[in-house]
């Protein structure tokens, strides 16, 4: 289901493990993999039998082209204020913001790796252009007064949270952290023009714009000096309380002419999406996948089902991540950016810090080389009810215990640690107890799952809750988005364990990181899943079995960890040196301080006014 595979590249494998000396400080001990690869070929009777697969095994490739192009996007980061200014006119097509020297300075000062790297943040706040300044502000107050939304106001270079009356309570720390987070730069820098956020206090995206309203705002855009339910088309209330869904709030950002905009039943039961390869890695995370062509996807992901209301219109709300096809600008997480014992790598409990290493971390070879995940049954909400089996964490569960016959395809070298690639269908029963501990520690109810708590105990394998260091026993972690992002991930990536990720959420650092040198993307189907463990783990018990291979009955071949787990142990340390380099709280506030620059220049009413000049420096 995923447009963006693999191909199969014959050329990218001669760049395979070339590296420069940038990369060899960035990512990895020197002696650690230097070799140079054999091209692992296929028989070819075996070729009709796994789709894809006609060359040498794809994930070598993969890792070499996440490595070049990392590589690149370092180098070419600007060196100076000059190439960054010059960069950012290149790039955006205007002068960049009032303070923009600043910020180069304070970026800088701190071995901001990332200088250049926000089209992500541009792409959010473009539509914003499409506004006066006095509109803007008109609507920042107007959705900041709504339940749910928090208004973070900045004023003579302070930084407040508003205390608004609200019809309905709810929690305020992801606004609380980010006026945190502004405070803290803000008292090194200079004084910040005036703005205000309104700060999403939910996980997800909530801000849908029709398709009709983004193509043609000046025509279509209602007033909103009328007052804000109009421009809503009524009451607002955090929850939907049956009066919409997400789903039906999506489907109206789609062209007009998309199979989303077609159909109209919002809880028709659509077949599932159809079983995917085993053997397709995509390259990416599914942050820009097409639901709008591929409305039946929606089924597998739980935040077309949340029960927090959407807003309609084009709004300004400031989020911790966002689905494709959502009109929110993204800041970094409190869960990221304030560290706690559930969230954060290296916590120590006594003194209530993070500290420089994490007292469960295990080296390697202690590792288990095991996919482990353990977590709530958060995934989606139950607007409408009776979805929750295909949210995204229940399937991840469901898989990981099926015991069922069906047979998966999986490739793997035999014998182990060679070039010469196999491949069997082998018992999901088997292959799940050799290599998944998958299960859930919790209900939170949020699911609305027919039968409730009991049902879905008996549906699913639950376990003991562990606490956060007890990951680090296992080679693989497997990060799942909950009702929106996955908030462990940073902790994840800081530890020597290899992350295998699976999203549709964008965050704060989605330009900045790697898929296949940081972490292992992963589809929203899994289905790859076992073929990832037999590339980098080799063939168990089960494989060799099926395959009939030889090597089961062959004392002389010594089973050892190999080429494969070299290159995992790479991409753990990898992503481990990216948290310490470009996943800092210093990172995040560099992030943050740029769009103060960006926003307070849309926030006023001459932007004009606002450009960054070299002359005088600010
Ligand atoms: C600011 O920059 C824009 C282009 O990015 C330009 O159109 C405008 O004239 C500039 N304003 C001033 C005061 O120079
Ligand atoms: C930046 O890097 C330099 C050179 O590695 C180091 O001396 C300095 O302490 C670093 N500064 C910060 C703020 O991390
Ligand atoms: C809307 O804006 C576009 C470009 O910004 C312009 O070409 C068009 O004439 C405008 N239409 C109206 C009705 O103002
Ligand atoms: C918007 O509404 C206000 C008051 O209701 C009115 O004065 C103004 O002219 C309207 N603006 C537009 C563009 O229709
Ligand atoms: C949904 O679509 C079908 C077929 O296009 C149509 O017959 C039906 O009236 C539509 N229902 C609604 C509620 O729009
Ligand atoms: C979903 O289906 C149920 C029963 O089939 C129906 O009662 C309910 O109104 C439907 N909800 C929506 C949002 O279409
Ligand atoms: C590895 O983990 C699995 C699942 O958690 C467990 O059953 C197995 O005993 C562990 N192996 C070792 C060597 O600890
Ligand atoms: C694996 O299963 C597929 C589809 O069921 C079949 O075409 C193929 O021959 C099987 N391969 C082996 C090695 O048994
Ligand atoms: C499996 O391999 C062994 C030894 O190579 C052979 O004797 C046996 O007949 C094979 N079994 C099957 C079912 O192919
Ligand atoms: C695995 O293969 C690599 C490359 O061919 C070789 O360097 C390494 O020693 C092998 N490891 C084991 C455990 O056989």
């Amino acid at each position: 289901m995923n447009p963006a595979g693999v191909e199969t590249g014959w050329s990218a494998y001669h760049t395979v493990l070339i590296f420069t000396a940038c990369v060899f400080l960035l990512f990895m001990p020197a002696s650690l993999y230097t070799s140079r690869q054999r091209p692992q070929k296929f028989n070819s009777d075996q070729l009709v039998i796994v789709e894809g697969m006609n060359g040498p095994h794809p994930i070598p490739a993969l890792m070499a082209e996440a490595e070049d192009k990392y590589r690149n996007l370092l180098a070419k980061q600007s060196k100076s204020l000059v190439d960054a200014v010059n960069e950012y006119r290149l790039r955006y097509g205007r002068e960049p913001p009032k303070g923009f020297g600043d910020w180069w300075k304070f970026a800088v000062e701190h071995n901001v790796t990332m200088v250049d790297e926000y089209d992500g943040m541009m792409e959010d706040l473009a539509p914003f252009w499409e506004f006066p300044g006095d509109e803007l502000r008109r609507r920042a107050v107007q959705i900041g007064n709504l339940p749910s939304v928090d208004l973070v106001r900045v004023r003579d270079g302070k930084v407040v949270l508003m205390d608004i009356e609200k019809s309905e309570s709810y929690d305020r720390a992801r606004a609380q952290f980010f006026v945190k987070l502004i405070a803290r730069f803000q008292s090194k820098v200079a004084p910040l023009p005036d703005m205000d956020f309104p700060v999403n206090a939910k996980p997800e995206g909530r801000v849908l714009v029709p398709w009709e309203h983004l193509q043609f705002p000046n025509m279509t855009a209602p007033n909103s000096s009328v007052n804000v339910d109009f421009m809503l088309g009524g009451d607002f209330t955090a929850g939907w309380r049956g009066t919409g869904n997400v789903w039906e709030a999506f489907r109206r950002t789609c062209h007009p002419e998309s199979p989303a905009r077609r159909t109209n039943a919002s809880n028709s039961t659509d077949p599932a999406l159809e079983s995917g390869d085993d053997f397709h890695f995509p390259k990416t995370l599914d942050t820009k996948f097409d639901f709008c062509s591929n409305p039946a996807a929606r089924f597998d992901q739980g935040h077309f089902f949340s029960d927090w209301r959407t807003i309609p219109a084009l709004y300004p709300l400031f989020s911790n991540g966002k689905a494709p096809g959502f009109s929110d600008i993204l800041i970094p997480s409190h869960y990221y950016y304030n560290p706690t014992p559930t969230y954060s790598y290296a916590w120590d409990n006594i003194n209530k810090v993070v500290k420089g290493f994490d007292d469960m971390e295990i080296p390697w070879q202690l590792k288990n080389d095991t996919i482990f995940w353990r977590g709530a049954t958060t995934g989606g909400g139950a607007t409408p009810a009776g979805f929750a089996d295909r949210y995204q964490r229940h399937r991840f569960v469901r898989l990981a215990n099926d015991h069922s016959d069906s047979r998966k395809a999986v490739v793997f070298s035999d014998p182990p640690n060679s070039t010469e690639y196999q491949h069997a269908n082998v018992t999901i029963s088997k292959l799940n107890d050799e290599v998944m501990d998958v299960a859930f520690t919790k209900w939170t109810g949020e699911d609305g799952y027919i039968g409730g708590e009991a049902a879905v105990r008996k549906a699913y394998r639950f376990a003991e809750p562990v606490p956060l260091g007890y990951h680090w026993k296992y080679k693989y972690l497997v990060d799942i988005d909950g009702m929106g992002y996955s908030a462990r991930f940073l902790a994840f990536l800081a530890s020597d364990s290899a992350v295998v990720k699976s999203s549709v959420y964008t965050e704060y650092f989605s330009d900045w990181i790697q898929p296949w040198l940081h972490f292992i993307p992963l589809s929203q189907e899994y289905h790859e899943i076992y073929n990832i463990f037999s590339f980098f783990s080799g063939p168990t018990e089960s494989m060799l079995q099926a395959a009939n291979s030889s090597t089961l009955y062959d004392d002389s071949i010594v089973r050892e960890a190999g080429d494969g787990d070299r290159r995992l142990r790479r991409i753990a340390q990898a992503g481990k040196q990216w948290h310490h380099i470009v996943g800092r709280n210093i990172d995040m506030e560099v992030y943050v301080y740029r769009l103060c620059l960006e926003w307070g220049r849309l926030w006023a009413d001459d932007r004009d006014s606002m450009n960054f000049t070299m002359s005088g420096l600010s």
